[in-house]
């Protein structure tokens, strides 16, 4: 061991708040949760809490789907699981795109050896459903997938005609909801959507490390086509492979809901400890009610913008389709952003968010999410950006931020 390894100290910095696009802080209950011994996995109680698990998440998707689980890794894992075992090379996919995270989504169906026909919107706003509709009709794909809330841009597409498309072309809808789901409505069985992937480092207020997924049975039917078994684990009357091979092992959702399934044939090692994390995230949701956790996302963004505005700031995208609880602001010219950011975190312990990509030094993302989307959390932040800001030589009415997120707390600013 080196002097230096000797000295490595426990993890002990100070509480930082973050307010940023995710992750966020992690609520008490879930830390708890975390802490709490493990069970083998196939030890009746860890099932039985497996099933809890699926029971939850049915809730917080709004979906009868009995194929709703959870994705081992952070939430592009499950992104990945739903492309790479939904498309076979050479099937044809549409990528509905504005932003960072549709790009994501070409480019993981890329991998998988899709033909992809993409379908863009300008950053900032949305992708208009006519557009899509006219790609659909072309490519008469597999599969057309889009992200929900791009947290890249704020913005959040709107589901419900893409769901309508989808049923009269026959193609599966694929929606990436990592950023909304239990922070915005997410109804997956109205949306008429097959495949819904989330993660918990957003709205659902727990570590980045598991990733709920839905699938519907139509999804389903067409993944086991391409069932395998593996052959360390093949028994008499496991039935012959079928379609050609899931290319991932790991991200084989045949396999995966296998190992979900009554058979519990074994698979990857569930990862307990995030399990614990991910059914308390679900517990604490809807325990709140999820109308209501809405209600306490969209007051919380809608006092950021507020706030920032009051400081002369402006908000990046279209207001008509912007996300509750993630505003992207954009940052005044001769200002220096990364500053700003390091001001926010040296003095005050508090995170905000950088951009990528075409925004990058454009804007900075302030998330108000899960536990964070809390009143005290959304004035101390102002408070400190206010603080920041005025150092910086930006002229503005002192407390001007925070009085204008207050007003909307106190219901005088109109929805
Ligand atoms: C909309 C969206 N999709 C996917 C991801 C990727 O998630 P992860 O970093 O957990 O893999 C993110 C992360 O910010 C996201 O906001």
């Amino acid at each position: 061991m080196t002097v230096e390894q000797e000295h490595f100290g426990e993890l002990d910095h100070p509480p930082r708040l973050l307010m940023g696009p995710g992750p966020i802080n992690v609520h008490p209950r879930v830390l708890r949760a975390m802490s709490v011994q493990l069970l083998g996995q196939f030890d009746p109680e860890f099932t039985q809490y497996m099933n809890q698990t699926m029971a939850l998440y049915r809730s917080v998707f709004e979906t009868k789907n009995r194929w709703t689980f959870l994705i081992d890794g952070s939430s592009r894992a499950a992104i990945e699981a739903a492309l790479v075992s939904s498309l076979t090379p050479g099937d044809a996919a549409v990528i509905v795109s504005s932003g960072r995270f549709g790009l994501l989504l070409a480019e993981i169906a890329g991998r998988c050896g899709a033909r992809i026909t993409m379908v863009e919107g300008a950053w900032g706003g949305v992708v208009e459903p006519e557009a899509i509709e006219a790609a659909v009709h072309r490519a008469r794909p597999r599969l057309v997938a889009c992200v929900h809330g791009d947290t890249s841009t704020t913005m959040a597409q709107p589901i419900e005609a893409i769901g309508g498309i989808c049923r009269r072309y026959g193609a599966l809808l694929y929606v990436d909801a990592t950023a909304t789901l239990s922070g915005m409505p997410v109804p997956v069985d109205a949306w008429g959507a097959d495949i819904v992937t989330a993660g918990l480092q957003k709205c659902l207020g727990g570590p980045s490390g598991s990733a709920p997924i839905t699938i519907s049975d139509r999804a389903a039917e067409h993944i086991f086509k391409r069932r395998h078994v593996e052959r360390g684990l093949a028994t008499a009357g496991a039935g012959d492979a079928v379609g050609q091979r899931i290319a991932s092992n790991y991200f084989d959702l045949a396999m995966i809901m296998d190992y979900w399934s009554d058979k519990r044939l074994n698979h990857h090692t569930e990862a307990a400890s995030m399990l614990y994390a991910a059914r308390e995230c679900a517990r604490v949701a809807l325990e709140e009610g999820l109308p209501a956790r809405f209600a306490r996302h969209r007051l919380a963004g809608r006092a950021v913008v507020a706030g920032a505005q009051a400081m002369g700031l402006t908000i990046y995208g279209d207001p008509a389709y912007k996300m509750s609880h993630v505003t992207a602001v954009e940052i005044p010219a001769a200002i220096d952003g990364e500053r700003v950011r390091e001001r926010m975190r040296c003095d005050f312990e508090i995170e905000i968010g950088t951009a990528f990509g075409a925004l990058a030094g454009k804007v900075w993302r302030i998330g108000s999410m899960g536990i964070n989307a809390r009143k005290d959390a959304v004035l101390t932040t102002l408070a400190a950006l206010e603080s920041v800001l005025r150092r910086e030589g930006i002229g503005f009415a002192p407390g001007a931020g925070v009085d204008a997120a207050l007003a909307v707390y106190d219901g005088a600013t109109p929805a």
